[in-house]
């Protein structure tokens, strides 16, 4: 199987930091220490509150990826104040995520098909400016679909309700492990990039990085998390190794 990259979403470093104001701990030296652990790219969530990436963090993220040649992975509601960012910075990659200000996180994908009108002319303005877009969508095959009929070159699947089922040792867990699989499938063959993030864990990455038509994870908060125990690079090493096994034995995992 290919070889599966992994994006470190740092925005809650940015959360720490603001629970005091200034500018302690700082995203863009966890960014840096990441990229210098082997990631293949970094991931951060401007949200319209600004409740942990700032304006002045993207700015300053987006000339660090340049200058040490890594992705920046931009995820952006679809909005027009959004959009006119990630024209300003041009990201190597935007992420299109639904987003409601009372949710804690990203909670469910975007409704690529019910919003068409309102995504479509967004995803072809990112696209023509060189941007590649992706959009984040819950495990279902027509709306892989539809991201592909827009002109988005990526889907990235959400994992969080599968994450969390593992994680409630739910009886619902294979079946949503087996919807992310053939999603992942349909995207494949539509010729659509497909990644997988949200909620992922050392428990969970296993049967997400096996799916064989994934082929990049985001991965944030518990990365961050496990970092206040072990260190960030520690925690990136033990998830690449996991991400490396499984990708070595397959479905199996
Ligand atoms: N991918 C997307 C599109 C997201 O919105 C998020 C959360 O910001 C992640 C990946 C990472 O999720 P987590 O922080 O739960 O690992």
């Amino acid at each position: 199987m290919s070889k599966l990259r992994l994006g470190v979403n740092i925005d809650h470093v940015a959360t720490i930091r603001n629970a005091r104001g200034g500018d302690y701990p700082d995203p863009v030296r966890a960014a840096e220490l990441a990229i210098a652990a082997g990631v293949d790219g970094i991931t951060a969530h401007l949200r319209e509150d600004r409740r942990h990436i700032s304006d002045a963090d993207i700015e300053a993220l987006a000339a660090v990826t340049r200058k040490r040649g890594r992705p920046l992975n931009f995820e952006m509601a679809v909005t027009a104040e959004m959009e006119a960012i990630a024209l300003s910075h041009l990201p190597h990659a935007a992420c299109l995520v639904p987003e409601r200000r009372e949710e804690r996180t990203t909670e469910g994908g975007l409704d690529v098909i019910g919003g068409h009108n309102h995504i479509a002319p967004v995803v072809a303005r990112l696209a023509a400016a060189g941007v590649r877009v992706s959009c984040f969508i819950d495990a279902d095959p027509a709306q892989a679909a539809a991201a592909k009929a827009m002109g988005a070159q990526v889907v990235e699947l959400h994992t969080g309700a599968y994450c969390d089922a593992v994680r409630e040792r739910s009886p619902q867990a294979p079946a949503l492990l087996e919807g992310l699989s053939a999603t992942a499938a349909e995207a494949a063959r539509l010729g659509l990039e497909g990644h997988a993030g949200h909620g992922i864990d050392y428990e969970t990455v296993k049967p997400v990085a096996a799916i064989a038509q994934v082929t990049e994870l985001n991965i944030g908060h518990f990365l961050i998390g496990e970092a206040i125990f072990v260190g960030l690079t520690a925690a990136i090493q033990r998830m690449r190794a996991l991400m490396d096994e499984a990708r070595a034995s397959g479905r199996a995992a």
